[in-house]
């Protein structure tokens, strides 16, 4: 399994079983990975390794694989693609870092802490061009056009999340698009691959259905971990959202339901950006008063239970008792 030697994992027992299911395969996923990160630019295979190696879920690129085996695939195929996945995902790590001027990731010091802004950019457009070449390698349409979408999604959301960014009036629906965009797009293209390989297109809509559903939980729970987490356990320093201006659930529930002095509060540190050190504290505290990360993740829970719901045309088998697992892990999680 992926491990982070320096980050506690208390809630592991969720993912279990899905580790266990797919573990060959999640091994040569990984190991293609570094194949594909090896470089003699060296400051290329530093970055990369640095951001690979530190760890890491790996449950989109997991999901690729317990889908392809929920279709009854066995062929090859879902290897190079739940990689193509995987660093999808590690290069929008590595810029949102930047963008997000994240200091800690993984349990480790961010790539833009320890090789700078500019190294992490470029070196994440190099990541994106292996998820490219990879994707392209597959051969096939359908499935480069799955993950090309995806890419074109993802940007657009970073992009749709930059211009809320100090905007608390920003509605629930616009909340809602972002995250989405930004996050559920990548689930619902891993886990479709899988229906698509074993070429099920009942199964393939219907796990695309579960992707979004469990992305935008995922999200939820990221968005109010922000706020709540324990940050050793996350691994990512608490407070990241509420120091840059980030517009997220707990804070649009919390404008929403405010009094002028809170609002004026909300106005004031993430509108403009005039932080005090003990403005973190407030935030929470006016989240407490709301139960605004309760209400959070009530709705991750919502959203869970759709997913849930989406896995209805499978039979029962433990590739599909493994999914529901996953629900559950996106719901509760606290890493
Ligand atoms: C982090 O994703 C980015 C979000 C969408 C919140 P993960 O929590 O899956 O990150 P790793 O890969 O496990 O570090
Ligand atoms: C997820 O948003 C970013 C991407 C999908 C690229 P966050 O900014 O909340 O992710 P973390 O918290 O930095 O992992
Ligand atoms: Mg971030
Ligand atoms: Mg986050």
């Amino acid at each position: 399994m992926p491990q982070n030697a320096s980050v506690k994992k208390p809630q592991q027992a969720s993912l279990d079983a899905l580790y266990h299911l797919v573990r060959d395969d999640l091994k040569r996923v990984d190991t293609l990975i570094l194949e594909r990160v090896k470089s003699e630019i060296t400051l290329i295979h530093d970055i990369a390794r640095h951001i690979i190696a530190s760890g890491g879920k790996r449950i989109r690129p997991a999901l690729t694989l317990i889908s392809a085996q929920l279709c009854g695939y066995n062929g090859d195929r879902h290897i190079a693609l739940a990689a193509s996945v995987e660093f999808i995902h590690t290069a929008t790590l590595l810029h949102d870092d930047v963008v997000d001027e994240s200091k800690l990731r993984r349990g480790l010091a961010t790539a833009n802490e320890l090789f700078g802004n500019k190294a992490s950019v470029l070196v994440g457009d190099f990541l994106f061009s292996q998820a490219f070449q990879l994707m392209v390698g597959d051969n096939n349409m359908r499935t480069l056009r799955i993950l090309s979408d995806a890419s074109a999604i993802i940007a657009k959301g970073e992009v749709m999340q930059l211009m809320t960014e100090g905007a608390p009036e920003t509605s629930i629906e616009s909340y809602l698009q972002v995250i989405s965009s930004k996050t559920a797009a990548l689930f619902a293209a891993a886990c479709e691959l899988g229906g698509v390989i074993a070429e099920n297109d009942e199964w393939a809509d219907a796990l695309r259905e579960f992707g979004i559903y469990i992305g935008i939980a995922f999200q939820l729970v990221d968005d109010a971990l922000d706020y709540s987490a324990d940050q050793e356990t996350l691994g990512k320093t608490v407070g990241d959202d509420f120091n840059e201006g980030k517009i997220t659930l707990p804070v649009i529930y919390c404008y929403g339901a405010g009094t002028r002095d809170e609002k004026a509060f909300w106005d004031r540190t993430l509108g403009n950006l005039q932080q005090k050190p003990e403005d973190l504290h407030t935030a929470i505290m006016i989240m407490q008063k709301y139960d605004a990360i309760g209400k959070t993740i009530g709705m991750a829970e919502r959203y869970c239970e759709k997913a849930r719901k989406t896995l209805d045309v499978f039979e029962a088998c433990p590739e599909k008792r493994a999914m529901l697992d996953i629900v559950d892990f996106c719901a509760s999680r606290v890493y």
